[in-house]
C-alpha cells in the first residue's frame, strides 16, 4: 500500500474544518499539523479531528521545520497566501491554496515564479469545478454540443449580514480580502463562468457598497465580451436578504444549460431532439432544480465538504502520477485578471480590454 501522504495547514478559521473534513474522508490523506496565530483555534481544530495525533502550532515557519509534510494547505486571509504559499514551497512541500490565488497579479506571478524554481505542484481551491454539473456542462462544451455560444451569465444573490464583515478585521478590506462580493464570494461562479465560456477580452463594470459598512464592494455588475465573440454579464452581491440561488447560464445556438446552487436545473440539447424544435424552442430536457434549505448564499460555514475532498484527491492524483492539477496557478490566475479588470473598469469608469 502506498504510504498516506502528510498534510499540514496554516489558517483554522471557518474554512479550516471544512479541509479536516475533507482529508478526514481520504484514505491516502492524513492532516498532522496545524499552524494559527490564535492557538485556540488550531487547538480546537487538532481535537475534532483527533483520529490521527495532529500537532499544533502557532508558527508557519516551525512547523515546516519541524514537521515532515508533503502538502501544506494555506487558509489564511487572501492577502497573505503570497507570502505563506511561498513559504512552504520554498520548504519543499506541494502546496493548496484557498481562493483566490492572491489579490494581486503580482504577487501570483512570484507564487508562480517560486513554484518554477522549488519544482513543487500548486493547486488553487475552486471546489465547484468538480461539482457534477459543472464537469457535465463542461465535457458538453469540450463536444461543441451547445453550438456556437451566445451568452453566458454568473448571478450570485448572496446575504452577508454586517456581523459577517465584523467578524474578523480583514474581511471587506482592499489590503487583505483584496475586494468584497467579486473577489470574495463571486471568485467561484467567475472561473465557472470562465472556464465553461472561454477567456473573457474586454468588459465594463460599476460596483458599489449599499448595505455594509466596509472598504470593498458589496455589489457589482459587469458587462463581458469573450474572445470566441460571445456575450455575457456578472451580477453580484452579498446584500441580497436572505440569501437566493447562485446561477451560471450557458447559452449556445444548439443548446442551453443552467446551473442553479450547483445542481443542473435545465439542460436542453439540439442534438438530443427527436422532433425538429419550433421557432419559439422547446421545454427542458432534464430538469432537477431541487434547492437545498441551507446554503454558502447565506452562511459560509454551510459548506459541505465534498467539493474540497474532490479537489484535494485531484492534487493527491498529480502528485503521485506526477501530473498537473485540474486547477494549477495558471488556472487560477485567470478570475482574477476579470475580477481586477472589473474593479479597474468601475473606478476608470472605461472599457478594460484583459490581455
Ligand atoms: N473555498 C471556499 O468556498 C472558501 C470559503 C470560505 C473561505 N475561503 C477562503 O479561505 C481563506 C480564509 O477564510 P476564512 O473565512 O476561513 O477566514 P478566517 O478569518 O475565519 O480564518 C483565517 C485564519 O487564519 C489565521 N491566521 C491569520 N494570519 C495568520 C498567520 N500569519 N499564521 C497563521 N494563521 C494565521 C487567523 O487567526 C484565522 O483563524 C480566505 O482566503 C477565503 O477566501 C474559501
Amino acid at each position: 500500500m502506498t504510504e498516506r501522504l502528510r498534510f499540514g495547514m496554516v489558517g483554522c478559521g471557518v474554512i479550516g474544518p471544512v479541509h479536516a473534513e475533507a482529508i478526514a474522508s481520504l484514505p491516502d490523506a492524513q492532516l498532522v499539523a496545524v499552524t494559527d496565530i490564535i492557538p485556540e483555534r488550531a487547538q480546537q481544530l487538532a481535537e475534532k479531528y483527533r483520529a490521527t495525533p495532529i500537532t499544533v502550532y502557532t508558527d508557519l515557519q516551525e512547523m515546516l521545520a519541524r514537521e515532515r509534510l508533503d502538502v501544506v494547505i494555506v487558509c489564511t486571509p487572501s492577502g497573505l497566501h503570497g507570502e505563506h504559499g511561498c513559504q512552504v514551497m520554498r520548504a519543499g512541500c506541494h502546496v493548496i491554496i484557498e481562493k483566490p490565488m492572491e489579490i494581486s497579479l503580482a504577487a501570483i506571478d512570484e507564487m508562480l515564479r517560486v513554484q518554477q524554481e522549488t519544482g513543487v505542484k500548486l493547486a488553487v481551491i475552486s471546489q465547484h469545478r468538480f461539482d457534477p454539473a459543472s464537469q457535465q456542462v463542461h465535457d458538453l462544451l469540450e463536444e461543441h454540443a451547445f453550438g456556437r455560444l451566445v451568452l453566458g451569465n454568473a448571478i450570485v444573490p448572496w446575504w452577508r449580514s454586517q456581523g459577517y464583515y465584523d467578524s474578523g478585521s480583514w474581511r471587506g478590506t482592499w489590503k487583505l480580502d483584496g475586494g468584497g462580493v467579486l473577489m470574495n464570494q463571486s471568485i467561484h461562479s467567475i472561473d465557472l463562468l470562465q472556464w465553461f465560456m472561454g477567456p473573457v477580452r474586454s468588459l465594463c463594470a460599476y460596483t458599489d457598497t449599499l448595505a455594509h459598512r466596509m472598504e470593498t464592494e458589496d455589489v457589482g455588475v459587469a458587462v463581458l465580451r469573450f474572445a470566441n465573440g460571445a456575450l455575457g454579464t456578472i451580477a453580484a452581491t452579498t446584500g441580497a436578504y436572505p440569501g437566493v440561488s447562485t446561477r451560471i447560464e450557458i447559452y449556445g445556438d444548439r443548446g442551453s444549460a443552467v446551473i442553479e446552487n450547483d445542481k443542473l436545473s435545465y439542460l436542453h440539447l439540439a442534438r438530443d431532439d427527436r422532433e425538429e424544435v419550433g421557432a419559439y424552442g422547446a421545454s427542458p430536457q432534464q430538469s432537477k432544480g431541487a434547492n437545498e434549505s441551507s446554503t454558502a448564499a447565506q452562511n459560509p460555514a454551510a459548506l459541505s465538504f465534498r467539493g474540497h475532498a474532490l479537489q484535494i484527491a485531484d492534487m493527491i492524483r498529480a502528485i503521485r502520477e506526477d501530473g498537473t492539477p485540474l486547477v494549477d496557478g495558471y488556472a487560477a490566475r485567470r478570475p482574477i485578471e476579470i475580477i481586477l479588470g472589473i474593479y479597474e473598469s468601475a473606478r476608470t469608469h472605461k472599457e478594460v480590454i484583459l490581455s
